[in-house]
């Protein structure tokens, strides 16, 4: 039997590793460790790439969006519009600050939040959010696939909320909107960005970023990860301890030039999987910007879409191929969410994908072998499931 992790990132630490090497010791040898020309330099080459004026380096994807609903003045009994089938950390946030996710659902295509229902929300909230006031908007690029932008912008705009991409999933996916293409994390606010190892662009330890085309939000946002102090032991603000580490800062450099190759190989398993799985029970994820745009789909996760998904997880790991649930739990359901007062039934779309839907593996180290050994065990496992 020919196992098939769900990611691997021994091949790329190994093709990079002289190099990464290298810039490590020269790090070690400085002794350097806390902000400094490491991390401004991979600020800008991160603003370039994304195609925003400005980027901040911080400690996670998490206090990514945390600094920036921070630096947005979100407070004790604002509400933040967002989607419920996401990672914990983009409700966790609003949570941490006091203020309420206000939940809509998600387009049952993309997973991402849908204006419409977003939209509906707003004008909608339930009974005990009637009195919030919603102080922004934080859509999530699910899966590696930039959200519907051009509506939630202008919802926002029309509440005077400022829209705020989790972009954690989606560094370099492009949306063809009406201002042309655009990249994840330059069309709202802000942007917020995980470098967690499995990421398209991952470190080597926690790491994030939050991009913007704003200089005085940049500016707060600054001062915000360093304890809100602009000048040494002077604060105006209240921040936290968000800063970028030097050492990940030079790691994530020498991956940054390699990561288009990296999009297009994970591209490339996607379309593979897409043929093999043509005509059968799977449903395969959709790509709504194909041919508008050269990133379309980042595809940190390809995800497909089956009635029977736990018999058909229980088949593959059987056979040793990974793959995950995205996520199991919608937020809305979570323990620490039940004060807010949501019920099963209220989203119907993020509580049936999390139901349905399981990711395998598309790494860009993944063999041609390999994932066909992966699509032929998922087509075994959907009949005999
Ligand atoms: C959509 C989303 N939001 C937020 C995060 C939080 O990022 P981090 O794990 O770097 O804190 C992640 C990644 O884990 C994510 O996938």
């Amino acid at each position: 039997m020919i196992k098939v992790p769900l990611l691997d990132l021994k091949p790329q630490y190994g093709s990079l590793k002289q190099e990464i090497l290298r810039v490590l010791e020269e790090i070690c040898d400085s002794q350097l460790f806390i902000l400094g020309p490491r991390v401004e330099a991979f600020e800008q080459e991160a603003a370039a790439y994304c195609g925003a004026a400005y980027a901040i380096g911080v400690s996670s994807g998490t206090d990514a969006i945390l600094a920036s609903l921070m630096a947005i003045g979100v407070g004790p009994g604002d509400a933040v519009l967002t989607t419920p089938y996401t990672f914990f950390a983009t409700a966790g946030c609003i949570a941490r600050l006091g203020a309420i996710p206000l939940f809509a659902d998600i387009d049952p295509e993309t997973y991402n939040l849908s204006p419409e229902a977003a939209r509906q929300a707003a004008l909608h909230p339930p009974e005990g959010l009637a009195k919030a006031r919603i102080k922004a908007i934080l859509p999530v690029h699910l899966f590696g696939q930039c959200a519907d932008m051009d509506p939630l912008i202008v919802l926002g705009h029309e509440l005077g909320a400022p829209v705020i991409e989790d972009a954690c999933q989606a560094i370099g996916a492009e949306y063809p909107g009406a201002q042309g293409v655009r990249r994840a994390g330059s069309m709202g606010a802000a942007g917020c960005f995980s470098f967690f190892p499995s990421k398209n662009l991952g470190g080597f330890g926690d790491g994030g970023l939050v991009t913007t085309q704003d200089a005085a939000l940049a500016a707060r946002l600054k001062a915000l990860r360093n304890h809100g102090s602009e000048v040494r032991y002077y604060h105006s603000m209240v921040g936290g301890n968000f800063r970028l580490d030097a050492l990940q800062a030079a790691v994530l450099s020498v991956k940054l030039p390699h990561l288009e190759s990296w999009h297009a190989r994970r591209r490339s398993h996607a379309a593979y999987y897409d043929q093999a799985f043509e005509g059968s029970p799977i449903q395969t994820p959709a790509a709504v910007y194909k041919k508008l745009a050269a990133n379309y789909h980042i595809y940190n996760q390809y995800v497909i879409r089956v009635p029977n998904r736990d018999a058909v997880r229980k088949y593959l790991q059987k056979e040793g191929i990974g793959c995950e649930v995205y996520y199991p739990v919608p937020l809305h359901l979570q323990e620490c969410f039940r004060s807010l007062g949501y019920q099963k039934g209220d989203f119907p779309e993020s509580e049936r994908a999390a139901e349905q839907t399981l990711a395998l593996p598309v790494y860009p180290d993944l063999t041609e072998t390999q994932r066909e050994i992966v699509a032929q065990a998922v087509l075994a496992a959907v009949t005999q499931s």
